[in-house]
């Protein structure tokens, strides 16, 4: 593309597939990710959203239904299969959800200390607009999860009746801090998994006999862990299968570079500009700035067992050092484009995450290549796939702290995740200093070459229903009972 005067030219990615266990480490660089402001509007008025309709998600209206009375909801996922198909079992739509009491007596953004994941379901082909989702309850049994917070996962249908779900297993050592939002002892993170029974019949859907087994704790080698950084990010997994390996099993997670807080230094490598480049940054200042703090990676492991309880770790598959410190939620999504597979790469990440210099939105990151390891092409030359209004003209905010000169709807969402279709789901956050807890109306994007596009035919206006996580594969039947 034609460069932007007065901004970088993005690095060049080959998007060329290594084999999973190799070391090479995708970087998405800062003169990838300059390329956000690059295509973003300095003209708009202040707090007009800046960034093109193709990667912004359309508003919320702040009369949005809310999805349950009793939890708040917010990361959500559905029952899978290790293509990431969304699974219909008997004849039954089950979404997980992390989820919080909402009479608890402390607020929304204290959620993250007091998660735990939920199920809803409802019928296959309800009609999404009236059929609300039935809330399940907690999948596990208090106090039965390893840690005593379950953060965001996975949950794969295995066979028969059989369910394996991978989550973040978080243990919060002050009890106090749960009330005050943290802030108190840093919490310990493993990726664990339990595995257990789904059940269905006329009534709905329930689970039982889960056992549950730690899989992996930060090496900090490859993955920073809690002596190197009290707020490290370990969490998030998603597992599937690449058609390119048959019989293996993958994990990607969210992880940070390993190494002690404050040590790495950013490399040529992670700021990418093209030789020359008139707009490229200075090493030394980027360094004299701090950006070396923020150091997300996508971690990637691999299965040793068919049982799935015992993992290796592999090098990360996407680092962001000086870039952004947290890459959230990933997911491998393959698509097939020209008789091709192409592997989309997909994470959640902040405002508030973005290193010194660096600027974006809250909302979805996506990264095209031809294997799960590969020199991933960030999309749409920025990695922005889909975000919330913001004028990126205006400083970085957090959604516990929005100021009014910023578009309103600047935290209306979080969490995307894209499903097949291309159809995203998310939480709503904050819709105009309306607080969300339920989950937004999805949205689709059409992506082709790793060039994105917002669907605005999609839905009214390209919203589509709340909470519309359809699934495209029947199992056990259409659920006659
Ligand atoms: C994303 C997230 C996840 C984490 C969870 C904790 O919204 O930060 O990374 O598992 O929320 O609440």
């Amino acid at each position: 593309p034609a460069p932007t005067p007065g901004f970088p030219l993005p690095s060049t990615h080959s998007q060329q597939a290594y084999d999973p266990a190799s070391d090479f480490t995708s970087k998405w660089t800062r003169a990838d990710a300059k390329q956000i402001m690059a295509q973003s509007d300095s003209t708009v008025a202040p707090g007009v959203n800046s960034m093109s309709p193709d990667v912004t998600m359309p508003e919320i209206p702040e009369d949005f239904p809310t999805m349950n009375d009793d939890v708040w909801v917010w990361d959500t996922w559905s029952l899978t299969d290790e293509n990431a198909n969304q699974i219909s079992y008997k004849g039954w739509d089950v979404i997980f959800s992390l989820v919080a009491d909402r009479d608890a007596g402390y607020g929304f953004d204290q959620r993250h200390w007091n998660a735990r994941i939920g199920y809803f379901f409802r019928k296959t082909n309800a009609d999404p607009a009236t059929d609300k989702w039935n809330y399940g309850g907690h999948v596990f049994a208090d106090g039965a999860s390893i840690g005593n917070t379950e953060w965001s996962g996975s949950t794969r249908l295995m066979q028969g009746n059989h369910v394996n779900v991978f989550y973040t297993a978080t243990t919060f050592y002050d009890v106090a801090e749960r009330n005050a939002g943290g802030g108190g002892i840093a919490p310990d993170a493993a990726i664990a998994k339990a595995l257990g029974n789904i059940h269905a019949d006329q009534n709905g859907v329930t689970f039982d006999g889960f056992t549950h087994t730690k899989l992996l704790e930060p090496d900090g080698e490859m993955y920073q862990n809690k002596a190197q950084n009290p707020g490290f990010a370990f969490r998030d997994p998603y597992t599937f299968e690449d058609p390119a390996h048959p019989g293996k099993t993958y994990m990607v997670f969210e992880g940070n570079t390993g190494g002690t807080r404050g040590e790495y230094e950013c490399k040529a490598e992670d700021l990418g500009y093209q030789p020359g480049d008139p707009n490229a940054e200075n090493l030394n200042e980027v360094n004299s700035s701090g950006a070396y703090y923020q150091t997300a990676n996508v971690g990637l492991a691999v299965a040793d067992n068919k049982d799935l309880t015992k993992w290796s770790f592999l090098p990360p598959i996407l680092s962001a050092n000086c870039v952004n410190d947290q890459t959230e939620r990933p997911q491998i999504f393959i698509q097939n484009e020209g008789g091709k597979n192409k592997y989309y790469l997909f994470t959640i990440s902040h405002q508030f995450t973005y290193a010194a210099g660096m600027r974006g939105p809250d909302g979805v990151y996506g990264f095209v290549g031809d294997g799960v390891r590969s020199d991933y092409q960030p999309m749409n030359n920025s990695g922005l796939a889909l975000a919330s209004p913001t004028d990126l003209n205006l400083p970085s905010e957090s959604p516990e702290r929005p100021t009014p000169s910023q578009n309103g709807r600047q935290f209306q969402a979080y969490s995307h995740y894209v499903q097949p279709g291309g159809l995203v789901q998310s939480f709503i956050d904050n819709v105009n200093g309306v607080r969300g807890g339920s989950l937004s109306p999805t949205v689709k994007i059409n992506f082709r070459d790793g060039i994105s596009q917002v669907d605005r035919t999609f839905g009214q206006n390209g919203l589509g229903p709340f909470g519309y996580l359809p699934t495209n594969l029947n199992v056990g039947g259409a659920g006659h009972y």
